[in-house]
């Protein structure tokens, strides 16, 4: 199979980086990760491409040269997809007009419900009896792209945020590498 070739934008911890990367070994999977691009210097995710011999790209948040840096690379290692996995930054206007329709992320929430951060606080304070995780298309209005995917779970009035959080992240892992199958399935 022809492996498109990808790049994963991260900002923390890395467990959904880690979880798509573990996959990418499936000879059937249809995408490799070429690049990991990081905007937080102290990210525990940064050490998975050093463990990983993966290329790796830093810039900090506001460094517009960085960014444009950035961007000349990915279209040399002809990156035709970038998964945002717990990337904590906006991206540029014209950095989406350059990938438009190739930018995918994760948001823990199932949109459109609970957009933005703090999710896991809107959902206690909603008393929400469903949580969930959504993937979706990176548009300029935040969170607002196309869905791809969801997953969900019944939340319990003794769930706290973190248990929350714990919960959400481990049906995210199953989420992401699905999503990115759903999308090169036809
Ligand atoms: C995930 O919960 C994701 O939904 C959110 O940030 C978190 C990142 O976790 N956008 P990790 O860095 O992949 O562990």
């Amino acid at each position: 199979m022809v492996k498109r070739n990808c790049s994963v934008f991260i900002s923390g911890q890395g467990t959904n980086l880690l979880n798509i990367l573990k996959h990418t070994r499936d000879y059937n999977f249809p995408i490799n990760i070429k690049l990991i691009v990081s905007n937080n210097y102290k990210a525990k995710g940064n050490n998975i491409s050093k463990k990983y011999s993966i290329p790796f790209y830093f810039f900090k948040k506001k460094d517009l040269r960085g960014t444009n840096q950035l961007l000349h690379i990915l279209k040399i290692k002809r990156i035709s997809l970038i998964c945002l996995a717990g990337y904590m930054s906006i991206i540029p206007k014209y950095f989406l007009k350059s990938f438009r329709g190739k930018i995918i992320n994760i948001h823990p929430s199932l949109l459109p419900k609970h957009k933005g951060l703090n999710t896991y606080k809107k959902v206690k304070l909603n008393k929400d009896k469903r949580m969930g995780c959504t993937t979706h298309y990176v548009t300029e209005k935040l969170d607002s792209g196309k869905i791809i995917n969801q997953k969900w779970f019944y939340t319990e009035q003794q769930f706290d945020e973190d248990v929350l959080k714990i919960r959400t992240q481990k049906i995210e892992h199953n989420l992401y590498f699905q999503s990115l199958i759903k999308i090169y399935r036809n």
